[in-house]
């Protein structure tokens, strides 16, 4: 194995407008809407820590406070907790806090996906980085981080996670053109092309919220002009390391993710997610799914 760079930091592009959701987000940031009773944004730190990275920063945005103080301590709520003798209650607000060391960068303006990235060059500095969108939840028993690392490791350069969607799907995410190499779950990434028409779209492998990047990624967006919607797009510069040698920040591979992945974009994934979850929560699922049995039943 070539001895690359090791991966030890993460970043979490946090400073979405949450239009999607509003008005819910008209003063609480998306990442903090609970999936059952946990904010989005804590199953991504966690998947970032378990994957061994324990270095996160996020990049935020106006109104975002809350996303800090979660990853605080609360020393007032935690000295209630202790005084009542709430042993499991205190470490699940523990927990948050224990799990990474937490940096912030505000991106200012909203400027787009590579934008926000771009907002990262300062902490990541000359080493390759993870990216972890909000957005995507991927079941912690799919260890999809921890391949992508091990990818990073063998072939340099950056690595994206595709998913096979439905093509009538494909216009909502980054499509990566491959080419097969010898290891069943990575493809080289030839091309890619962010949010395509459905009959101008090179495959049905999308991009999730899940990259491994190099550091040449910053030189590349400091120099990539807004693409679609006006925006600076991290596909669009992963596009061109993709036509890059190893010795120019390239090249880039794809793991082929067959796993669980949560949305959590849109209202109806919300939803659904939400549900799932609580449906696999020992705790929680004896009594809701037989009640969502009879729910169903109830609404035909
Ligand atoms: C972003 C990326 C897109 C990627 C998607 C994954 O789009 O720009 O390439 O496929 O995340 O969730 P967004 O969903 O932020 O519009």
């Amino acid at each position: 194995m070539a001895d690359f760079d090791p991966v030890t930091k993460a970043v979490v592009p946090a400073a979405g407008l949450g239009t999607r959701f509003l008005p819910a987000t008209k003063a609480t940031p998306k990442e903090m809407l609970p999936i059952v009773d946990k904010p989005a944004i804590q199953y991504v730190v966690e998947e970032a820590a378990s994957a061994g990275l324990l270095d996160v920063l996020m990049v935020t945005g106006k109104n975002k406070r809350s996303i800090e103080d979660h990853f605080d301590l609360a020393f007032e709520l935690e000295a209630a907790l202790e005084a009542k003798g709430d042993d499991e209650r205190l470490s699940q607000v523990r927990e948050p806090a224990s799990l990474a060391t937490l940096h912030y960068v505000r991106q200012g303006e909203p400027r787009g996906l590579g934008h926000a990235v771009l907002c990262a060059k300062q902490h990541v500095g000359g080493h390759p980085f993870a990216c972890l969108l909000g957005d995507d939840l991927i079941d912690h028993r799919d260890e999809l981080l921890k391949r992508m690392i091990e990818v990073r490791n063998t072939y340099g350069g950056s690595v994206v996670a595709l998913m096979e969607v439905p093509r009538e799907q494909v216009s909502l995410y980054g499509v990566a053109t491959i080419a097969p190499t010898s290891e069943e779950d990575v493809v080289r990434v030839t091309d890619l092309v962010e949010k395509p028409p459905a009959d101008e779209a090179p495959s049905n492998w999308a991009i999730i919220g899940r990259y491994v990047i190099d550091p040449a990624v910053f030189e590349v967006l400091e120099n990539t002009p807004p693409g679609r919607g006006g925006e600076i797009q991290l596909t669009d510069a992963l596009r061109t390391l993709a036509g890059r040698s190893s010795e120019d920040g390239g090249p880039v591979h794809g793991v082929l993710f067959r796993g669980r992945r949560y949305d959590t974009g849109d209202k109806l994934e919300y939803l659904r997610t939400v549900v799932r979850f609580a449906a696999d929560r020992p705790d929680l699922a004896p009594e809701f799914v037989p009640w969502l049995r009879e729910f169903l039943d109830e609404i035909g």
